[in-house]
């Protein structure tokens, strides 16, 4: 099931982020983007979500599952959601960057049908490529 999150869920948010990413974002920094205008922030039971509308556009800021939750529709499940949010709110296209080492994430964002518009050399703090993926929402 998935739930809106409010800032009371950032401590445990910037657990599943720890786990998830090489440069974790703590609590502060994930209730600052929670409270930020146009913020989605879904949370499932392992996983969590964090997406911005501005004006017609959409954009993932970050998700995460806990390590032993995955490939378990979790990940799915967190971004359909955040598309209808999104799409509810009146943004008319989805954008996000995913590191081009990144296998199992960009195989659920090509599952949900983002496309490759774009490409950020060297972006990451390990060296590799950001890829810019968008999916037209309306
Ligand atoms: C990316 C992530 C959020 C996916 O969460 P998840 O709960 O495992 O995703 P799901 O179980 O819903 O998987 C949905 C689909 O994505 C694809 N997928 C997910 N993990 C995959 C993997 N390791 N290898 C290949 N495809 C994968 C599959 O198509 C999968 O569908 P299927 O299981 O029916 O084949 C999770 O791996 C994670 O937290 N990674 C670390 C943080 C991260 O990289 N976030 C994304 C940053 S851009």
């Amino acid at each position: 099931m998935i739930t809106t999150a409010s800032e009371r869920d950032c401590e445990r948010f910037a657990l599943l982020h720890a786990h998830g990413f090489a440069e974790a974002w703590d609590a502060s920094a994930l209730r600052a983007l929670m409270v930020s205008p146009g913020a989605i922030a879904l949370a499932s039971a392992d996983g969590f979500l964090i997406a911005r509308v501005a004006s017609d556009e959409a954009e993932i800021l970050t998700v995460a599952v806990a390590p032993e939750r995955r490939r378990d529709g979790q990940g799915g499940a967190l971004l359909s959601a955040a598309i209808d949010a999104a799409r509810a709110a009146g943004a008319r296209r989805m954008f996000l960057d995913v590191s081009s080492q990144n296998a199992a994430a960009q195989a659920l964002y090509a599952r949900a049908g983002f496309t490759q518009v774009g490409r950020r050399a060297r972006y990451y703090g390990d060296g590799s490529d950001a890829l810019v993926l968008a999916l037209t929402l309306a």
